[in-house]
């Protein structure tokens, strides 16, 4: 099969706001994903689950007492994004599998006969940053893209820290630092990384990149391995 390149899209990149209007978003990822078409790479997208499964999980939180229940909401967000992004490329004359994944094993199986698959979540206790770093390890991409609303790794939360320095390049152990690697996954968290995805690449050696999902021409770059403004994470 020729080689694999997956991305991670965040949830929250499918949201109309201030300075990201959907439409344009939805016409730059079809443009790219032409592109990539005629280039006959093999691109799998795992799409996380942003507002619907934050609003999902925050309904329930009070009255549900397992955690995995409220993955379970999350999980079902995400194919809703999912589905969302296949159904758009697939009327833009996109080739991709027309059905959305539940596992790493039958996303590996469409990649073989499509040239695009859209998946969201699998199982609970993780989020989509670890679900497409194990598809990257499974359909032996070398490196994971993460799309998503920060444009860089920060050395430490710019929401919380003013002197926070956006990283260009870093290494995984590095990543590890700052993602908080070992500690409690919690449904419904936000960290830049999953760390759990974090421990995924360090035991494969899989490069990841980071970068604003929101400006589609990142994504390009990244994906014809050209330079791009975000982070390059490499294995040493
Ligand atoms: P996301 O992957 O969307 O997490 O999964 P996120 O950190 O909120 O990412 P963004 O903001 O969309 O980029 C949402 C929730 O769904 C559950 C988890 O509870 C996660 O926090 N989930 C998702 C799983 O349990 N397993 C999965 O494979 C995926």
């Amino acid at each position: 099969m020729t080689k694999s390149w997956i991305v991670a899209l965040g949830g929250s990149l499918l949201k109309n706001r201030e300075g990201h209007d959907l439409d344009d978003w939805f016409s730059g990822l079809i443009s790219t994903c032409k592109k990539l078409q005629e280039s006959e790479k093999r691109i799998g997208f795992v799409v996380g689950g942003g507002s619907p499964a934050r609003y999902g999980i925050n309904l329930a939180k009070n009255s549900v007492s397992e955690p995995h229940r409220l993955d379970l909401i999350g999980i079902s967000a995400t194919k809703l994004n999912a589905t969302t992004i296949q159904q758009v490329l697939i009327s833009n004359g996109i080739d991709v599998a027309d059905s959305i994944p539940n596992t790493i094993e039958e996303a590996v199986k469409l990649l073989g006969s499509h040239q695009f698959v859209c998946m969201g979540g699998t199982t609970p206790g993780h989020t989509t940053d670890t679900v497409a770093t194990r598809l990257a390890i499974a359909s032996g991409a070398s490196s994971c893209t993460v799309a998503t609303d920060v444009p860089f790794v920060y050395d430490k939360d710019p929401n919380k820290f003013g002197d926070a320095v956006a990283l260009n390049q870093l290494n995984l152990a590095r990543l590890a630092e700052i993602c908080g690697v070992g500690k409690e996954f919690i449904p419904g968290q936000s960290a830049v990384i999953d760390p759990i995805a974090v421990g995924e690449a360090i035991s494969h050696s899989i490069e990841m990149n980071v970068l604003d999902g929101k400006r589609i021409e990142l994504l390009e770059s990244a994906l014809f391995g050209r330079e791009f403004q975000g982070s390059r994470i490499t294995v040493e």
